[in-house]
């Protein structure tokens, strides 16, 4: 830096302030140094400015599943945000399990980043507040929270799994299942109680809800589930399946299409996210939407606003409302079975 200045004939103070704050020097004096650092090949030593300022330029993302398009989409909206704020975003994949997303909160504490976005595998918030204790804000993505030490961004998820399988009982489907799981997980477990919620609001027996409970969140577990489905008798497969987010949605519609089963007309589906594959599957799936970028963005500048307030932050919980997008994998009235319909027809007129 000290060459840089030389070079460019400012002060030290005035190359570090084009570095880091460049609002705060004039067009011309700023053309200088830029010139002056792109003639020595000066590259500033991040760790060395770490090591000053105490605190990294980077905000650690902590995701369940870096493969699950939902994610990846989420990822953006962060990284957008925190772009525009001088911040970039370190991505870190728990895979869904604890182990590991401990040990990715312990690097990202040793990194001394700005702060933590994460999406939580279990419901332990220890580990978590002792980050907030030490000094790094978090802000919890995707799950909503009533915990004092953080603010959260999500959507509705029981509104969203309600109009799930409220939309399947208005298409007339009698037999109605869940796939989803691990129920551990609260947004899956909000999606399940919203379904519930949409038998008893729909006069149905709740207990009437078929549930195909998953391991994992993927595109295999559908599989897995659509395979448990078709083996079931005619007489009692679901005639309509609500499948807590899209990979699994799309692994069903697999599975069932392996087997020459027809969506909608045999089994209708409806997935969860609305990620880009849902509207461009083989059979365009229905979707919950979730506003995938703008939760990331949201969450992104919480976190910002918190390390700009510091202690006079108020936290913030963020809850986005579901929209339901309807597509062919659902889109047709469920016709009551012929059995159904011939006693109807033998029933004398009243
Ligand atoms: O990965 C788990 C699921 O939880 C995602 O598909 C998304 O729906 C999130 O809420």
């Amino acid at each position: 830096m000290k060459d840089v200045a030389r070079v460019a004939g400012v002060s030290l103070g005035t190359v570090s302030n084009v570095l880091n704050q460049p609002d705060l020097v004039s067009p011309a004096t700023r053309r200088r140094v830029v010139d002056a650092i792109a003639q020595l090949g000066f590259v500033r030593n991040e760790s060395a400015r770490q090591l000053r300022a105490g605190r990294s330029r980077t905000i650690g993302l902590v995701v369940l599943d870096v493969s699950n398009p939902f994610f990846t989409d989420v990822a953006r909206g962060a990284e957008t945000a925190a772009a525009e704020n001088g911040s970039i975003i370190m991505l870190c994949n728990s895979g869904q399990k604890v182990e590991r997303e401990a040990r990715y909160l312990d690097l990202l504490e040793e990194q001394r980043v700005q702060g933590v976005l994460i999406t939580p595998v279990g419901s332990d918030n220890a580990r978590l507040d002792l980050l907030v204790a030490r000094g790094t804000p978090v802000v919890l993505v995707d799950r909503g929270t009533e915990h004092p030490n953080w603010c959260s961004v999500a959507v509705d998820d029981v509104l969203g799994g309600l109009a799930a399988v409220s939309h399947l009982i208005e298409r007339g489907h009698r037999r109605i299942a869940f796939v989803g799981g691990p129920m551990g997980l609260r947004q899956v477990s909000d999606r399940h109680v919203g379904a519930v919620k949409a038998m008893t609001d729909g006069g149905r027996d709740p207990g009437e809800l078929m549930l195909f409970e998953t391991t994992w969140l993927t595109l295999s577990s559908g599989r897995q589930a659509g395979e448990r489905i078709v083996g079931l008798s005619e007489a009692e497969r679901p005639t309509g399946v609500f499948c807590a987010n899209d990979l699994l949605a799309l692994g069903v519609l697999q599975a069932l299409a392996g087997h020459g089963l027809r969506v909608p007309h045999d089994v209708a589906i409806v997935g969860y996210d609305d990620i880009d594959y849902a509207a461009a599957a083989a059979v365009p799936l229905s979707s919950v939407r979730q506003p995938r970028e703008l939760i990331g963005r949201t969450a992104t500048e919480l976190l910002l606003d918190e390390m700009r307030e510091g202690s006079s932050h108020q936290h913030r919980r963020v809850t986005f409302k579901p929209e339901l997008a309807i597509r062919a994998s659902s889109d047709m009235r469920r016709r009551r079975s012929s059995s159904a319909r011939t006693a109807r027809a033998a029933r004398p007129a009243v």
